[in-house]
């Protein structure tokens, strides 16, 4: 299996047939070299909320792809008044077995609102999403302060984590590190700090912070293979 980090909170993730993006923010990003047209046949696309920030570059994708568009019940909603037909809409706490393997939406502790021509539009409650692909476990946490629930997901033995540590809209890299204590994934990849000035962050500082988990600093546009 191939994780590209995009930045952010951007991941492509391939293996086999599945080659899907996870909230492509790849336009107005300034940590990735990738652009909308770079991926030109997507099978699906994870969005975690509303914000432009991890909604991103979907609808421009998902029209040139036919992609599957995989996110919550209003996200989807306004994703079909945007004329993508390809989509399949859940809810926090779901489980389904899609083509490629089993998707679960998990909860996040933050906004999901969506900005389209200057007006806001509701966007459902945000979420993360552990993704079961050929044998690995993936659990990408979206936007989220640090919750109670994440001791949840320890159950679910996760080969890999992607977790937010840039602070500010977010866990910092204190409560992310207790994510990690509370999740205990094989291994973690801190995500969404230094894109901008407000979410700057050490992810050495984290990976001091880190026990019992193998923490992958990945730099943008970087693969790691499991
Ligand atoms: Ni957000
Ligand atoms: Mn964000």
């Amino acid at each position: 299996m191939i994780i590209k980090y995009l930045g952010h909170s951007a991941f492509y993730i391939e293996s086999n047939g599945f080659k899907a993006l996870i909230d492509p923010f790849l336009s107005g990003n300034p940590q990735t070299k990738s652009k909308p047209g770079d991926f030109k046949d997507i099978s699906h696309i994870f969005v975690t909320h509303g914000h432009g920030d991890h909604l991103g570059d979907t609808i421009e994708i998902a029209k040139d792809t036919n992609a599957k568009v995989i996110s919550n019940f209003e996200i989807i909603n306004y994703l079909s008044s945007k004329g993508i037909v390809n989509v399949h809409p859940m809810h926090i706490g779901g489980r389904v077995k899609l083509d490629f393997g089993i998707v679960k939406m998990t909860p996040a502790l933050h906004g999901s609102s969506i900005m389209d021509e200057g007006k806001m539009i509701y966007g459902g409650n945000p979420s993360g999403f552990l993704i079961e692909v050929d044998g690995k476990k993936i659990y990408h946490a979206g936007d989220t302060g640090l919750t109670m629930d994440m001791k949840l997901l320890e159950d679910e033995k996760i080969d890999i984590a992607f977790l937010p540590i840039g602070g500010n809209f977010t866990m910092d890299i204190v409560d992310a590190a207790k994510a990690v204590e509370f999740i205990g994934p094989k291994e973690v990849v801190p995500i969404h700090y230094n894109t901008f000035d407000l979410i700057k962050a050490s992810p050495e500082e984290f990976e001091a912070l880190v026990k019992n988990s193998k923490v992958i600093i990945m730099k943008p546009d970087e693969e790691y293979h499991i």
